[in-house]
């Protein structure tokens, strides 16, 4: 099974991903990864797009794509044809959150785009809904900020109103887990029960 994880910065889907695959890992082989540079070579495409010195607007676009190409080809989809299940932080639904709603980018466009370059498609994306102050004072601790984190509070209004539209649009497979105060087992047992609710039980 393909599983993706969504969410603004700091909202917390990375202790959830190694939860989630320790999970399932009880189920079969589970690869574990995330964009952006999630593969060899990707490191670097990291530190670029993340570095926030592109002067082309389109660039850092560019730059997600092709992550997601390189990532798609040589990590996900010889994982899924091995049977194993992929649990990816971040996947398209960030491009679409960040430079559509975030970065004004044009929404058909950059959905098609998955669909052309034959993107492997999640068979559920888990969203981790939490208040913008709430992350970016988690993010703030974190040290210093990528171009993202930097954006600033408005930004990440528009992200989360973005995931929040993609996940109403598509309700088949998102499911979305309302973070809040609450501890990293209770927003664990959500998604666990939400995960059933899709047919996945842990
Ligand atoms: P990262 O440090 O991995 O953030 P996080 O730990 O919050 O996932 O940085 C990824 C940043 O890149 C994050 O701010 C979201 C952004 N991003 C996009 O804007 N578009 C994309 O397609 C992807 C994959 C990430």
């Amino acid at each position: 099974m393909f599983i993706t994880l969504e969410g603004i910065d700091g909202c917390g889907k990375s202790t959830q991903a190694r939860l989630l695959c320790e999970a399932l890992s009880a189920r079969g082989a589970v690869v574990q990864t995330r964009e952006p540079g999630g593969w060899e070579g990707g490191a670097e495409l990291r530190s670029m797009v993340l570095g926030g010195s592109l002067k082309h607007p389109w660039s850092e676009l560019f730059l997600f794509l092709l992550d997601r190409a390189e990532h798609a080809a040589r990590v996900i989809t010889p994982a899924l044809e091995a049977g194993k299940h992929v649990v990816c932080e971040r996947y398209h639904d960030s491009t679409l959150a960040y430079q559509v709603w975030g970065r004004g980018m044009p929404f058909e466009p950059l959905r098609g785009a998955a669909e052309l370059a034959g993107f492997p498609k999640p068979e559920v994306t888990v969203l981790f809904d939490v208040e913008p102050e709430l992350a970016l004072s988690r993010v703030a601790k974190r040290g210093r900020p990528d171009a993202f984190e930097s954006e600033g509070l408005a930004f990440m209004h528009r992200i989360a109103e973005g995931y929040r539209a993609l996940a109403a649009a598509d309700e088949e497979r998102w499911l979305v887990v309302k973070c809040g105060e609450r501890t990293e087992e209770e927003i664990f047992a959500e998604m666990k029960r939400g995960l059933a609710g899709k047919g996945l039980s842990l």
